[in-house]
């Protein structure tokens, strides 16, 4: 199922969106950025409210549903646009076919594979789910992924992330992790792509920090990166005035 919102004439922006999540957390940029821009939208394989199947999930499944969403809404050329496991996603159906997107817009992620000890812990958040404790996981991660101002300023919100994060199942969200575990580096095609990149990091994202795609965004070809004041790890939907701001922009000066 894909969501769309705006014009279809427009240019398209395709969102993915992050880990535990679904694709609700852009409502700020389909509410905003589709009086500019066709925008879509869709639950990665295993979270919302898309098929769970099996579990057994890899990114370049994730890609080919990417693909399929693109085919679907009937676009050409859209900007992918990624959050933390969302832009994994990106990097890796743009690595595929680079000449299927007009850019790259890339919050609050990283391009390196997993290293010894983030396979190690997405070992030990596995075992936990197994021992029927999603909740307590899911609660402790959305905990860390937001900025305390955001909480204090929008308690209903965070409380919904948690409620919905905690409500997920358990299959789809396992097989998320191991499709982020068995995931290849993106960082030479990032740093060798002429496509345009965008690249957004909240200041106090403390799961994917600034300091991890900053220097990656220096050294690509094409790139921008911008941090993102008073946001944690879902920058586009803690400070979505000046996150749409700087994707217009981006794209703007793209299509000029
Ligand atoms: C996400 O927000 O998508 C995840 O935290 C990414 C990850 O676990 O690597």
């Amino acid at each position: 199922m894909i969501y769309t919102f705006g014009n279809k004439t427009k240019q398209a922006i395709v969102f993915i969106h992050g880990f535990i999540l679904d694709h609700t957390m852009w409502k700020h940029q389909f509410k905003d950025l589709s009086k500019e821009y066709y925008c879509i939208g869709y639950d990665v394989r295993g979270l919302g409210k898309s098929d769970i199947g099996d579990g057994q999930y890899t990114m370049e499944q994730f890609v080919d549903d990417l693909e399929d969403v693109v085919k679907e809404a009937g676009v050409s050329k859209p900007f992918l646009c990624g959050l933390s496991m969302g832009g994994y996603i990106a990097l890796r159906a743009a690595e595929r076919n680079p000449s299927a997107y007009s850019g790259i817009i890339l919050c609050d992620t990283r391009a390196t594979a997993d290293n010894k000890d983030a396979l190690l812990k997405r070992a030990a958040a596995i075992k936990m789910i197994n021992g029927n404790k999603l909740d307590v996981y899911a609660r402790t991660l959305l905990e860390s992924f937001f900025h305390t101002k955001f909480k204090h300023e929008n308690p209903d919100d965070y409380k919904r992330f948690i409620s919905d994060a905690t409500a997920a199942n358990p299959v789809g969200v396992k097989g998320c992790l191991l499709a982020m575990m068995g995931r290849t580096s993106t960082k030479d095609f990032a740093e060798s792509t002429d496509l345009p990149v965008l690249g957004l990091t909240g200041e106090f994202d403390s799961i994917t920090p600034p300091s991890e795609l900053r220097p990656m965004m220096n050294n690509t070809r094409n790139g921008q990166f911008e941090m993102i004041p008073d946001a944690g790890h879902i920058a586009p939907y803690e400070n979505p005035v000046l996150v749409n701001n700087l994707i217009h922009k981006f794209i703007s000066r793209i299509l000029r």
